[in-house]
C-alpha cells in the first residue's frame, strides 16, 4: 500500500483541536493527538494515515497545483460565501427563502450559489492530478420544487430561526429591524442545477449522481410525540 496523507479543510473559525482528538488512533509507528507513539492497536481500528489542516475558504486556492488525488467536500457547499447584496438592501423579515418569500430572493441565491461553486470547481481543478476523483455531498432541494420551497432540513432549521427570533422580537431582546435585516448564507440547489453548472464548466465528468431522500440521520427532521425534552434541547443546541 502506499503512504496516504489526508488535509481537512475548513474556515480557520473551526475548531481543528477536537477533530484531531477525535480521530481514530493511529496505526504501529505513528502518534496520536499528543505526539506519543502508538503500538498496541487492533489494526483494524486504527488509523493507517497520515492527517494534516488546512485552513481557508475552499471558494480560493487551498492546495498546490496538480497535488490533490482525491477530494471529499461533505456537506458544506449548500453554505455560500454571502447574502446576495440585492436580498441584503430589501430587508424583508425572512430567516431564509421560504414558502412566502419573493421569486427574486429565490433567484438572487441560485445565483450567488452559481458564482460560489464556479469558484470551487476552478480552484479545485487546478488542485487535483488528471484523473482524480472529487466527491461532493451536500444539502440540496427535490427536483421539481420551487427555489422559494421550504427546503428539506435547511427549511426545517430556518423554521426553528423565524420562531425563535419571533419569540425574541417580542420579548424585546432583539430589535425587529435586526430581525428583519438577517438573512442565513446557505441555498440547497436541486441536482439539476448542480448538473448544469458542473457540465457548463467542462471541468469534471459526472460519473455519478444521487439525490438521497428521508435519510433518518438527524433528529431535528422529524419530531417525535414524547421526545419534546430531547428535541428542543438538540433545536437549541
Ligand atoms: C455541516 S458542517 C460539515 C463539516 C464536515 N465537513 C463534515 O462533513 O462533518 C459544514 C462545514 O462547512 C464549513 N464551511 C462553510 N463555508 C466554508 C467555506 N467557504 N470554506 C470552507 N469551509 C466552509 C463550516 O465551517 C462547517 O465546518
Amino acid at each position: 500500500m502506499p503512504e496516504l496523507e489526508g488535509y481537512f479543510a475548513d474556515l480557520p473559525s473551526n475548531d481543528f483541536n477536537m477533530l484531531f482528538r477525535t480521530l481514530p488512533p493511529p496505526q504501529q509507528g505513528f502518534t496520536d493527538a499528543d505526539g506519543n507513539g502508538v503500538c498496541d492497536i487492533n489494526p483494524v481500528a486504527a488509523r493507517s494515515y497520515f492527517v494534516a489542516a488546512v485552513c481557508g475558504s475552499h471558494f480560493k486556492r487551498l492546495f498546490p497545483q496538480k497535488s490533490l488525488h482525491f477530494c471529499h467536500s461533505s456537506a458544506s457547499l449548500h453554505w455560500i460565501s454571502q447574502v446576495p447584496e440585492s436580498v441584503q438592501q430589501r430587508r424583508s423579515p425572512r430567516v431564509y427563502v421560504s414558502s412566502d418569500c419573493e421569486e427574486a430572493v429565490g433567484a438572487a441565491y441560485l445565483h450567488q450559489f452559481n458564482t460560489d461553486f464556479t469558484a470551487f470547481l476552478n480552484t479545485r481543478a487546478r488542485e487535483m492530478v488528471d484523473g482524480g476523483s472529487l466527491l461532493i455531498s451536500l444539502v440540496g432541494r427535490n427536483a421539481g420544487t420551487q427555489l422559494t420551497e421550504e427546503q428539506g432540513i435547511l427549511g426545517n432549521i430556518a423554521g426553528h430561526l423565524e420562531y425563535a427570533f419571533e419569540e425574541l422580537v417580542n420579548e424585546g431582546i432583539v430589535e425587529k429591524e435586526k430581525y428583519k435585516s438577517f438573512y442565513i448564507p446557505w441555498f440547497g440547489p436541486s441536482s439539476e442545477e448542480v448538473e448544469s453548472i458542473v457540465k457548463r464548466e467542462g471541468l469534471f465528468e459526472i460519473g455519478n449522481m444521487r439525490v438521497l431522500e428521508g435519510i433518518p440521520m438527524h433528529p431535528m427532521t422529524h419530531w417525535k410525540q414524547g421526545k419534546e425534552k430531547i428535541f428542543g434541547r438538540f433545536v437549541a443546541n
